[in-house]
C-alpha cells in the first residue's frame, strides 16, 4: 500500500498522462472506451470506497445519486470543456471540487465548425460516398450542385470564446456575422469577431444563410433549436451543431431535413450519444461525425494534461486552476 491518493480514470490517456499521474495518485487506469450506464458507474464506484480523484471525459455521468457510491471523493478532474454530465451543484454541496479545460480546445473546435459547413454546404461526403461506389461516369452538370459559403451571413448562437474564434475566421469568406448570445460581448470583442452584430434570437433565426450552434447544454438551453426555430430559418439554410446533443431537438431536426425547411446540416453532436437516433443514416442532406471537434493530437493531449495539472495542484497547493462553480 502507498500513501498517495487513489485515482480513478474513466477513460483512455496518452502515456505521458499516465505516467506523470503514477508519480501522485496511485492511479487506476483503463485503455477501454466504455460510455458508463448509471450501474455500471455505481459498480466502479463501489468497488474503489476510497477513491479520492477521478480523472473523466463525457463517458460517465456524475449525478446527485452517483456521487453517494463516493463518500471519499474530492475532485473530478474533466479532460473536456463541457461538465454538463457533472452535477456541479451536487459536487460543491459535498465539497468536491470540479475542473474542465476552458480556452485549450477553442481554435481546434472553431476549425472543426469551419470543416462541418464547408463540408456540408459543399455536399463533400456525399460526392465523396458516389466516387468510392465507383459512380464517376454518371457526373452531372447539376450534380452535387451545394450553398456557396463565401459572402453569405453567418449566424453563431452562443458567442463564447469558441464562437468568436468561429466568426474571426469568417473574414476570409467574406461574410457578415450576427450573433445572439445570453449577454452581447464587448465592442472590442465583436470588432475582433468580423465586426459580429448582436441580434434577437429570431432575428438570427430569420437573417442566416449559415447558423453555428455552438452554446453549452443546459437545462436552458435543452431544446433551444427545435420545430418553431427551424420554421423560421431559411429554406436553403445549413445549420451546424458542435455544440452539444441535446441543445437541438432531433426528432424535429429530421423532420425538418426531410421536408426542406433547412437546406442541410452538419453535425458532431447529437442527442443520446453514442446511441443516436438511426433515422440520421437514412438523410443525405447531412454530415454526422461522432464528436470529434477537439480531435486534433496537440489539443487531445493538452486537455489531458491540463486535467493533469489540475488534480496534482489539488492535492499539492489545495486549490486549481479550471474550477468550475
Ligand atoms: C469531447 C467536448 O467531449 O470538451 C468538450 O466539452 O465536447 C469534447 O472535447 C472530449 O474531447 C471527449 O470526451
Amino acid at each position: 500500500m502507498t500513501n498517495k491518493p487513489r485515482l480513478w480514470m474513466t477513460c483512455p490517456a496518452f502515456p505521458e498522462i499516465i505516467e506523470q499521474l503514477s508519480q501522485h495518485f496511485e492511479v487506476d487506469a483503463s485503455q477501454e472506451e466504455v460510455s458508463y450506464s448509471e450501474a455500471v458507474l455505481v459498480e466502479k464506484l463501489r468497488a474503489r470506497g476510497d477513491l479520492q480523484a477521478v480523472f473523466t471525459a463525457g463517458n460517465a455521468r456524475f449525478n446527485r445519486a452517483i456521487l453517494q457510491h463516493a463518500p471519499a471523493l474530492k475532485i473530478i478532474a474533466a479532460m473536456t470543456v463541457g461538465y454538463d454530465n457533472i452535477d456541479v451543484r451536487a459536487c460543491t454541496e459535498r465539497g468536491i471540487a470540479v475542473t474542465n479545460t476552458p480556452d485549450i480546445l477553442n481554435q481546434t473546435t472553431a476549425d472543426f465548425a469551419w470543416a462541418l459547413l464547408l463540408a456540408t454546404a459543399r455536399r463533400v461526403t456525399e460526392a465523396e460516398q458516389f466516387l468510392r461506389l465507383g459512380q464517376w461516369n454518371k457526373w452531372q452538370l447539376r450534380g452535387f450542385l451545394g450553398a456557396d459559403v463565401h459572402g453569405k451571413t453567418l449566424g453563431i448562437l452562443g458567442m463564447g470564446r469558441i464562437g468568436q474564434a468561429i466568426a474571426r475566421r469568417s473574414m476570409g469568406f467574406d461574410m457578415q456575422v450576427l450573433y445572439h448570445n445570453r449577454t452581447r460581448i464587448s465592442p472590442e470583442q465583436e470588432a475582433a469577431a468580423n465586426n459580429a452584430s448582436y441580434v434577437s434570437k429570431q432575428e438570427l433565426l430569420e437573417r442566416s444563410d449559415h447558423l453555428i450552434l455552438m452554446l453549452p447544454y443546459t437545462e436552458a438551453t435543452r431544446h433551444c433549436m427545435g420545430a418553431d426555430e427551424f420554421a423560421q430559418m431559411r429554406p436553403g439554410a445549413i445549420l451546424i451543431n458542435t455544440a452539444r446533443g441535446g441543445v437541438v431537438d432531433d426528432g424535429a431536426l429530421i423532420a425538418a431535413l426531410k421536408n426542406g425547411q433547412i437546406a442541410g446540416a452538419g453535425l458532431d453532436v447529437f442527442e443520446n450519444e453514442p446511441h443516436f437516433n438511426p433515422e440520421w443514416l437514412t438523410l443525405s442532406n447531412v454530415v454526422l461525425t461522432p464528436h470529434i471537434a477537439s480531435a486534433s493530437e496537440p489539443t487531445r493531449r493538452a486537455m489531458q494534461q491540463c486535467a493533469v495539472n489540475n488534480l496534482i495542484r489539488f492535492f499539492e497547493c489545495g486549490d486549481v486552476l479550471n474550477l468550475v462553480k
